[in-house]
């Protein structure tokens, strides 16, 4: 079945874009709303209750998770960073120039941009759940003289990554950084991998992937349960987004915060922990939680660089090569399709 897309194409004002650049995002998103919120109340109620990590990112959610990428304790950000900055010219010599850059998750896109110097590549796809997020970048890129071709998908590929209404035929460069993958269950980051793969039927296409590696369960139970409390209001948060969504009457001071790698399973969890025995309404339904009852909020894969070597190839992808920091915290992966 065809999906339905609501398309925007958004002409930028001689003003702020000189080389009068438009560019067209197509919203997948609005139309599931329904199917979406079925499915956060079937979490809700369900006996093991959960909500799904996307819904920390309302407009004080995407905030706070800013802020946390600023705590000493958070390390994934700015350690991909570093690595970037100390191997891009390096790496981009690996992928190559003129390629369509894909960027899942394209947030504000000053990732992506600081590679267009040296991957000069001939179009720009940002692939975002907001379509504000999206729509802010994309303007800003606009602006610029010397901006590639422009385009934009909203989507949430955690369902289903299909970007085939905003691809060209050219040899693709996939960009997934941020330890994103961490979010999936190792099953479904290997489905996810191999979806990115069937969008490289292009010869000299590619993915560029950032990876969190296992660590001492120290720092890692340290950077997802800050001393400043950020990434606790960040998880909290998720609770007010919910009513906001649902028209539940969750109250936030009912419930702390609860972040720890769990190193059998090779992965950070957040839940949010009832303080007391509540009860909640949700929708019709009324949904009670017993003191220290838990709701799973996200799960963080870490990964060997062995593992996730070994994911790629089984995804088909080849020549998986790898750059890290010096402590080897953070992996980067390059791998050709
Ligand atoms: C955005 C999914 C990479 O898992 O480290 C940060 C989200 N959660 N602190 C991560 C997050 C708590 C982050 N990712």
């Amino acid at each position: 079945m065809a999906t339905p897309h609501l398309i925007t194409t958004h002409r930028i004002a001689e003003a702020t874009a000189p080389v009068g650049r438009s560019f067209t995002i197509i919203n997948t998103l609005k139309l599931d709303a329904k199917t979406e919120l079925d499915a956060l109340e079937r979490g809700l109620l369900a006996p093991a209750a959960s909500i799904p990590p996307k819904f920390f990112y309302d407009a004080i959610g995407s905030t706070l998770y800013n802020a946390i990428v600023l705590t000493p304790e958070y390390y994934p950000t700015r350690t991909e960073a570093a690595i970037f900055e100390k191997y891009r010219s390096e790496i981009a010599a690996v992928i190559g120039t003129g390629k369509q850059f894909v960027d899942l998750g394209s947030g504000d896109s000053v990732k992506a941009e600081a590679w267009f110097a040296r991957l000069k590549p001939s179009r720009y796809v940002a692939v975002d759940i907001s379509e504000t997020a999206a729509q802010e970048a994309l303007a800003r890129l606009a602006g610029n003289a010397d901006a590639p071709e422009l385009a934009g998908l909203i989507t949430d590929f955690s369902r289903v990554l299909d970007v085939t209404s905003v691809m060209s035929k050219e040899p693709t460069l996939f960009v997934y950084p941020g330890s994103s993958i961490g979010n999936f269950l190792p099953d479904e980051a290997l489905w996810f991998l191999k979806q990115i793969r069937a969008h490289c039927e292009t010869a000299g296409s590619g993915l560029l992937i950032g990876v969190d590696a296992k660590k001492d369960a120290t720092r890692l139970d340290a950077a997802y349960d800050d001393a400043l409390g950020v990434t606790a209001a960040f998880n909290l948060n998720t609770l007010r987004h919910v009513n906001q969504l649902l028209g539940t009457d969750f109250n936030v001071r009912d419930w702390q915060h609860r972040g720890f790698y769990n190193v059998a399973l090779g992965r950070i969890e957040m839940h949010v922990e009832a303080r007391c025995d509540v009860t909640v309404r949700i929708r019709g339904a009324a949904r009670r939680f017993t003191r220290g009852e838990r709701i799973h909020t996200e799960n963080s894969y870490k990964y060997s660089p062995a593992q996730f070597r070994a994911i790629l190839l089984e995804a088909g992808f080849t020549e998986p090569q790898l750059w890290q920091d010096e402590q080897k915290d953070f992996n980067v992966f390059y791998a050709k399709a």
